[in-house]
C-alpha cells in the first residue's frame, strides 16, 4: 500500500464508517471541487441515494447549495431530506433552472438533466448506475438552454491520503455522516452485490470479516 493513499484513524472512528469512506467520500469530494463554490447555487442530483449521493448532499447543502435529490422512491430519499435536500422522484418532471447538474445514472437521464439546466451553467457527467449507455441527441441542444458545458469527471489520481485525511476529519467533527445501508458479514457478498444493483441497498453496504476489526466498502 503506498503511503500517499494512507490516512490516520482516531478511536472514535470505527472500521465499518472508516471502510465506507474512501471511494464514494473521496469521489464526492473531488466532484465537488471540480464543481466549484456553490455557495447559494441550484444544483441537481440524480443517482441521489447511492454511496457517492449521500456524500454529494451533506457536504453541498453544508456548503450553501439549494440542492434537489433525484430518488426512486421517498424512502430511498429520506435521510437526503434530512440532510436538506429537496426530494424527487421523476426526473422528467424536475422543474430547473440548475446552475450545476450532477448526472450518474447514465441512459437518458442525461437529455433530461440537461434540458433543467441554466442558460450557461455546468451538466457533470459522473457515472452510468443505470448500466445503459448515455444517448444524447446533440440536436435536443438546439431547443434548450444555450451555453451549457458538459463535462466529464473521474476521482482517480493520486495521492489520495489528503482527501481522506479530510473526510475523516468531517467524520470525526460529526459534519459528515456516512449513510450505512447494511452491514453484513463478508460470506453475504454474493446477495449484498445483487441488493446493491437492485436498489435495495440505501447508501453504502459494508462487508466485515471475522472479527469485524477489518472491513470492506461496497
Ligand atoms: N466518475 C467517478 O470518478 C466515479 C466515482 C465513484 C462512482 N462513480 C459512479 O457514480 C455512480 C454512483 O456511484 P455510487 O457508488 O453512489 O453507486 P450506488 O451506491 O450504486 O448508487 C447509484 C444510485 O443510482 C440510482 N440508480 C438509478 N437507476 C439505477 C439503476 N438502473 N440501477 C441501479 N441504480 C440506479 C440508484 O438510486 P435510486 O434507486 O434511488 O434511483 C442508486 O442509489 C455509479 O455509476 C458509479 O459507477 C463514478
Amino acid at each position: 500500500m503506498p503511503t500517499h493513499a494512507l490516512a490516520t484513524l482516531p478511536d472514535g472512528i470505527d472500521s465499518v464508517h472508516a471502510a465506507a469512506l474512501p471511494l464514494a467520500g473521496i469521489a464526492a469530494l473531488r466532484l465537488l471541487r471540480a464543481a466549484g463554490s456553490l455557495a447559494g447555487l441550484r444544483v441537481l442530483l440524480t443517482g441521489a441515494s447511492g454511496g457517492v449521493g449521500h456524500y454529494v448532499t451533506e457536504l453541498a447543502v453544508a456548503g450553501g447549495a439549494e440542492l434537489t435529490a433525484v430518488t426512486a422512491t421517498p424512502a430511498r430519499g429520506e435521510r437526503l431530506a434530512e440532510l436538506g435536500a429537496v426530494v424527487v422522484h421523476d426526473l422528467a418532471s424536475v422543474q430547473g433552472p440548475f446552475d450545476v447538474v450532477l448526472e450518474s445514472t447514465g441512459g437518458s437521464a442525461l437529455s433530461l438533466a440537461l434540458a433543467t439546466v441554466r442558460p450557461g451553467g455546468l451538466l457533470i457527467w459522473f457515472g452510468q448506475a443505470g448500466r445503459s449507455p448515455v444517448t444524447l441527441d446533440f440536436f435536443d441542444l438546439l431547443g434548450g438552454p444555450e451555453r451549457v458545458t458538459i463535462q466529464h469527471f473521474h476521482y482517480a489520481g493520486a495521492p489520495y491520503g489528503d482527501d481522506l485525511a479530510a473526510l475523516v476529519r468531517l467524520v470525526e467533527r460529526d459534519r459528515l455522516h456516512p449513510e450505512i445501508g447494511r452491514v453484513a458479514d463478508w460470506s453475504r457478498a454474493p446477495e449484498t452485490l445483487v441488493d446493491l444493483r437492485e436498489r435495495r441497498i440505501r447508501g453504502k453496504a459494508v462487508l466485515t470479516t471475522g472479527s469485524g476489526r477489518w472491513a470492506t466498502g461496497g
